[in-house]
């Protein structure tokens, strides 16, 4: 073994080989909609192909279309087609032999009697010893009837001792409210061990890093803290609009859509308190307790810390762009808020005076996801190197996508006579150093639950604070209208600028 090849093991947190999992039926309920089958069949392609799905492997479609299993099969390839590009023959063909199609209404109670006889038989052929797994890829207002019919149909309890686990795509929940009822409803019929909430950026490769970032590098962690950080600011920006969206969008807007979920996952992963190990409760405890430590919002701070805002018509690299209020399913007044930055403050030793900047918008000037940790200056009090005062602040800046990787930010000598500086980067991307494709955040999340490991998925708790979190803000919004107030293609308002500015601090982009 080489000794990178040792080092790689050694910092491995999830077993140094990927295992394939437990023989089992995958019941995918809205298997012929949007996210089936451009991101899950695709990803439990690649699974298969990377020989992570365990023999006998079995997919059971489950939609209201009218599809025997030859004309699911040939759907399925077709979107394969479409998203993996051409399939390699053999693979595909051992791959459809486990894809079923079931007719059902998944408002219908008789026709989960139905599915339940259909499991059972392909338990006997697949050998598939009653494990199941139902994933509710389908409206969020059909979670809690599927929910109720899985329990009353006796499906949330497997007849052969097997497991039964259920993953619960987002939205969970629009409000606190809502998400607490959808838990209780969940809790009726399943255990919390075999509940599954999914928010796909726990997926993605430098969102997992942030572990290995933080805690298997002795440089960062003596500096992670309110007396070496000046301030952290987290960006997700997107350039897409609402690509036919505009009606749940209105529903919606940018705190729910990524704020109160993915965005917060990345914070309380870069901020949360070593945990005691890494299994799935240590984890996902020490984040619900970084977010029990972000400071409430309170109509001050959301007056002062806060800011909204909503894309006008403008121009982007693909030509002119209508504004929000122009898009299709967006009423022509709306007051939804596309654009949000939310100062997060903590309660804690830890960060104690330091702020996080969160924002994310739609239609913004370039699509990426970082997080900017700004540390703060040194004492620069040289006699002879005047100028040092200037000195740009280091920054670690953790490129969550697109090209994913990590940029360090310092200065040095400027070659030649005398001490003049320039900040420059060290950097690493994960597309040179490892090269190959990195999987898509739905193989990884896929996989997990398939073993049933919950780290990379969603806590009842983690998901109820971060809702509590964001109610004060979305109440006060409620309260008046979003109005537009930039243009698409830009860096969002400028008054997001400004809050920085006045506090001596600037975007790292925009
Ligand atoms: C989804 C949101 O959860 O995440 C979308 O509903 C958003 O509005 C998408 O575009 C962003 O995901 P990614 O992986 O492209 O950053």
């Amino acid at each position: 073994m080489t000794a990178t090849a040792r080092r790689e093991e050694l910092i491995s947190i999830g077993g140094a080989s990927e295992p394939a999992s437990e023989p089992c039926v995958f019941v995918l309920f809205g298997a012929s909609g949007d996210l089936a089958r451009r991101k899950l069949l695709p990803a439990l392609f690649q699974l298969f192909q990377r020989g992570l799905l365990p023999e006998g492997f079995t997919l059971v479609g489950a939609s209201l279309a009218r599809m025997d299993r030859e004309a699911f099969r040939a759907s399925v390839r077709q979107s394969l087609e479409q998203t993996v590009g051409e399939l390699d023959g053999a693979a595909w063909q051992l791959f459809a032999r486990g894809l079923e199609h079931v007719t059902m209404d998944l408002s219908r109670g008789e026709d989960y009697a139905r599915l339940g006889e259909r499991l059972a038989q392909l338990e006997q052929e697949r050998g598939t010893r009653g494990n199941r797994l139902f994933y509710l890829s389908v409206a969020p207002s059909l979670f809690g009837p599927v929910v109720d019919h899985l329990g009353a149909s006796g499906l949330a309890r497997s007849g052969r001792g097997g497991w039964v686990r259920i993953i619960v795509e987002k939205p969970f929940g629009t409000d606190l409210d809502s998400a607490r009822e959808l838990n209780a409803r969940l809790h009726r019929y399943f255990d919390e061990s075999s509940i599954f909430r999914m928010d796909h950026y726990l997926g993605k490769e430098m969102v997992q890093n942030l572990l290995v970032l933080r805690f298997a590098n002795g440089l960062f962690e003596p500096l992670w803290n309110r007396q070496h950080v000046d301030h952290v600011q987290i960006t997700n920006a997107e350039t897409l609009g609402m690509e036919g969206r505009g009606a749940y969008y209105e529903q919606s807007g940018v705190v729910r859509d990524m704020i109160q979920g993915h965005v917060f996952q990345v914070l309380s992963l870069l901020a949360m308190e070593p945990p005691a190990d890494l299994s799935p409760e240590s984890v996902r405890s020490a984040k619900v307790e970084l977010l029990q430590a972000v400071r409430d919002f309170t109509p001050e701070r959301i007056r002062t810390e806060c800011i909204r805002g909503q894309y006008a018509p403008g121009w982007t690299s693909g030509g002119q762009v209508p504004g929000y209020r122009q898009e299709p399913g967006v009423a022509p007044d709306s007051g939804v808020e596309t654009y949000a930055l939310l100062t997060m403050r903590f309660n804690s030793l830890r960060w104690a005076g330091v702020p996080f900047y969160v924002r994310s918008g739609k239609r913004l000037k370039e699509r990426v996801t970082e997080v900017v940790v700004q540390f703060k200056p040194g004492p620069f009090r040289f006699p002879g190197l005047e100028g040092l005062e200037q000195a740009a602040a280091n920054q670690l800046v953790v490129r969550i996508q697109p090209e994913e990787g990590l940029v360090l930010r310092i200065n040095t000598k400027v070659p030649g006579r005398g001490l003049r500086m320039r900040e420059v980067d060290l950097s690493f991307l994960y597309a040179q150093s490892f090269g190959g494709r990195l999987p898509e955040a739905y193989e990884p999340l896929l996989l997990e639950g398939l073993l049933g490991n919950s780290t990379l998925y969603t806590r009842r708790d983690m998901v109820e604070r971060s809702w509590e979190l964001v109610m004060p803000v979305l109440e006060a919004w409620s309260a008046t209208k979003a109005e537009p107030n930039y243009a698409a293609g830009t860096w969002g308002p400028a008054a997001a600028s400004h809050l920085l500015e006045s506090q001596g601090r600037a975007w790292n982009r925009g």
